[in-house]
């Protein structure tokens, strides 16, 4: 399965992102992950990356389909993969399309999580984030069993640096002008469902399942 996620920052395309590809056996990739590993590494690519993430804004869309492509391009991709954050403007899904039609291949579903703003800015205001393994949790939703310790591996839990509240607003900005506008895109390619992203992980998760079950029997299209 070829899935896209959807959603404002904070709907929780990360969250739930990871638990599908768990349950799906296939890879979870996230542009934003991605980035921040190129940003902590101080790679080329996460040099060019940091201003832009640090004001909240999109990073320039050539950098970004350069390192998806090169990530789907990798062999735990070649059965599928849940794109976390990507595509967010036009040029980046039409990018997308071209790269997987050069395979012959297109996207199975594409899953928009509707979560309202004041949820959203709840969420992201609480989350932390595991230094050493990258599992989240929110201080109030979702705390961890020790204060600042990640309950898997003990790692150290941080804020992100752009969940600040200023930069939190340009980000939501930048969702409804360049993002948002894909609803119609993939709703018009009769493949976008939106998936009802409040309450509990597992409630959304649910609904998720449920949603991709309509994908059984047409399992992989090419
Ligand atoms: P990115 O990392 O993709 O951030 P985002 O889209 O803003 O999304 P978030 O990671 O903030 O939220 P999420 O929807 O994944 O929610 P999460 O599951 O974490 O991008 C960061 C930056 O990188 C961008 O601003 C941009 O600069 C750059 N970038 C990335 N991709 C790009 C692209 N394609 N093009 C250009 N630039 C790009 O959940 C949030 C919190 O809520 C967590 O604490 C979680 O535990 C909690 N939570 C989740 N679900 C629930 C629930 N059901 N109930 C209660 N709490 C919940």
């Amino acid at each position: 399965m070829r899935i896209v996620m959807l959603g404002p920052p904070g709907a929780g395309k990360g969250t739930q992102a990871r638990l599908l590809a768990q349950r799906l056996g296939i890879p979870q990739i996230s542009t934003g992950d991605i980035l921040r590993e190129a940003v902590r590494k101080g790679t080329p690519a996460g040099l060019e990356a940091r201003g832009y993430m640090q004001r909240g804004l999109l990073v320039p869309d050539e950098l970004v389909v350069r390192i998806v492509n090169e990530r789907m391009a990798e062999p735990d991709a070649a059965k599928g993969f849940i794109l976390d954050g990507f595509p967010r403007t036009y040029a980046q899904a039409r990018a997308l399309e071209e790269s997987l039609a050069a395979k012959g291949q297109r996207l199975s579903m594409v899953i928009a999580l509707d979560v309202d703003e004041e949820t959203v800015v709840k969420r992201i205001s609480g989350r932390l984030v595991c230094r050493q393994c990258g599992a989240m949790f929110h201080a109030l939703y979702d705390p961890p069993r020790n204060d600042n310790l990640c309950d898997k591996c003990n790692g150290s839990l941080y804020q992100r640096d752009d969940d600040k509240e200023e930069t939190v607003r340009r980000r939501l900005q930048q969702y409804r002008e360049e993002t948002r506008p894909l609803m119609d895109f993939y709703a018009n390619k009769a493949l976008l469902v939106r998936i009802d992203g409040t309450g509990a992980v597992e409630e959304v998760k649910e609904r998720i399942l449920k949603a991709l079950e309509t994908l059984d029997g047409q399992n992989d299209p090419a």
